[in-house]
């Protein structure tokens, strides 16, 4: 084979809350988002609460990060504060524009989440919220006017409020039932349009109050909430091969390569352990089963062990992805004595975007080939893209080079791992084809589009959508099916 395979997906992702807006529309539930003020790389995003005797407290909880959130807390709006969820940039009334850019750029995919507060608005009544059915039915379609097959992430590191509150978010059982029936009417009410399902956004990266509804972030907390999450997801998958054998069911996860700061056998072992942070997520939800070194990992965040029921067990086992889609922005690099997750990790080889984020093309091909080799089922990758600082000029149009040599440099590592190492990738959404509000920081600077977005970082603009330089190449990578690279 000498390029992408002719039935490669291309396409974009979004997630609703950093995208979808209306917020207070259509009877839509509240999100644990929603009380996430704006920030930036200086400033933390803070979620907003109000302890009993009055008193204001920001809590962090997001990305990697988790506040310990007092018992009396409880979330609150406050008139200071700016919620970027709350409009974010208006697909909920711009999706026939948004969606028809896409379709002009030529996606014959488009990854999205649903908004689980807008199908069922606190998360466990009787029926779904019909208003968020029909908005959604729109939208898919929409898609299916310009032959784009949806992917849908069912949960992106989202919580309705309503569950954090009265459940404590995963670390109760209960949000599996609810989860499973939240499914359930997706498939009932979209099954039709749907094949690809993403069950959890980033499984390996969420944790505390913000995604995973948890007001403890200790280690034992964190895992149990992963545990429930891990069989929600197999019983989803279940469910959902008896509604359709066509359905194929993902995850995704945060797949930023690792690589030892140096080769000396002590970062070298380092490395090695440290990585199975991801694969302690990768390994049970497509093989299966926890693999042997998953009580080094919960010895070493600070507990002896989680009761796994036989049940549960052969759920883990039945429930099993059909594929692994990940995330790829960058690589972060390791040296004895850090902490196993390690999320930072200077490399002087790379060049980085404002954000600090390391710019390695060829890491995507080393993380296609890591797992690949080791799962052996299709990958997908359902999230790459380069945040950066545009400049629009007196037309709102971007000469945005910078963009575009980033992503054909990650196609051609990604056609490489296809087509020399053997790698089985079936498809890529970038993110975000429309620009939109980033979730580590809450900015609107921080943009990823092939889009530009006329609004700012406390929500101000007209919101008008201007295709960038990178709109038109795009269009012509998608034409030629990624042949024609630089
Ligand atoms: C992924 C998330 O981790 O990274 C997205 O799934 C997120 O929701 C994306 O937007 C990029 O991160 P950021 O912080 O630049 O928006």
């Amino acid at each position: 084979m000498s390029g992408f395979p002719k039935d490669f997906y291309w396409g974009g992702a979004t997630a609703d809350f950093q995208y979808e807006g209306g917020f207070n529309e259509g009877n839509r539930g509240l999100l644990s988002h929603d009380y996430e003020t704006d920030g930036s790389m200086e400033h933390p995003r803070h979620h907003t609460m109000k302890l009993a005797d009055g008193t204001i407290k920001n809590y962090r909880s997001s990305f990697f990060y988790a506040d310990q959130i007092l018992e009396d807390a409880t979330p609150v709006f406050l008139d200071n504060e700016y919620y970027p969820s709350h409009q974010a940039v208006d697909f909920y009334h711009h999706y026939k524009e948004d969606i028809k850019l896409m379709a002009d750029m030529g996606f014959n995919i488009y990854r999205f989440s649903i908004c689980w507060s807008r199908i069922y608005p606190l998360g466990d009544e009787e029926e779904p919220n019909q208003e968020g059915i029909a908005f959604y039915r729109d939208v898919f379609e929409e898609l299916k006017k310009y032959n784009i097959e949806p992917m849908v992430t069912i949960c992106h590191d989202e919580m309705p409020m309503h569950l954090a509150l009265k459940y404590n978010g995963w670390s109760n059982r209960h949000l599996i039932d609810a989860y499973v029936k939240y499914a359930e009417t997706l498939f009932k009410e979209f099954g039709s349009y749907c094949h690809y399902w993403l069950t959890f956004n980033e499984i390996n990266a969420v944790r505390g109050f913000g995604p995973c509804g948890t007001r403890e972030s200790d280690g034992y907390t964190r895992y149990l909430a992963d545990h429930n999450m891990f069989v929600a997801s197999a019983k989803t998958v279940i469910l959902g091969h008896k509604y359709n054998l066509e359905n194929k069911f993902g995850a995704m996860y945060a797949m930023s390569g690792l690589y030892p700061r140096t080769c000396k056998p002590e970062d070298m072992l380092q490395s090695q352990l440290a990585r199975r942070e991801n694969w302690y997520f990768i390994d049970t939800m497509l093989r299966g089963y926890y693999h042997p070194y998953a009580k080094s990992i919960w010895q070493h965040h600070g507990f002896e062990t989680l009761e796994i029921s036989e049940e549960d067990k052969k759920t883990l086992y039945d429930g099993q992805l059909d594929f692994c889609s990940f995330s790829y922005y960058r690589t972060n690099t390791t040296q004895a004595g850090d902490k196993w997750f390690n999320v930072g990790g200077d490399n002087p080889y790379l060049e980085k975007t404002p954000w600090g984020w390391g710019v390695d093309p060829l890491g995507l091909r080393y993380v296609l080939n890591e797992i690949y080799d080791r799962i052996q089922k299709s990958v997908f990758v359902v999230e790459n893209g380069m945040g950066a600082i545009d400049e629009p000029d007196e037309n709102d149009y971007v000469e945005d080079d910078y963009r575009i040599q980033y992503l054909n440099d990650h196609f051609k590592a990604m056609r490489d791992a296809i087509t020399i190492d053997g790698v089985d990738c079936f498809g890529y959404t970038m993110w975000a084809p429309i620009d939109l509000v980033s979730l580590s920081t809450g900015e609107m600077k921080k943009r990823y589009g092939f889009v530009y977005v006329d609004m700012d970082d406390k929500g101000r603009g007209t919101l008008k959508r201007t295709p960038k330089k990178s709109f038109y190449w795009m269009k012509h990578v998608i034409e030629t099916n990624g042949n024609d690279l630089e």
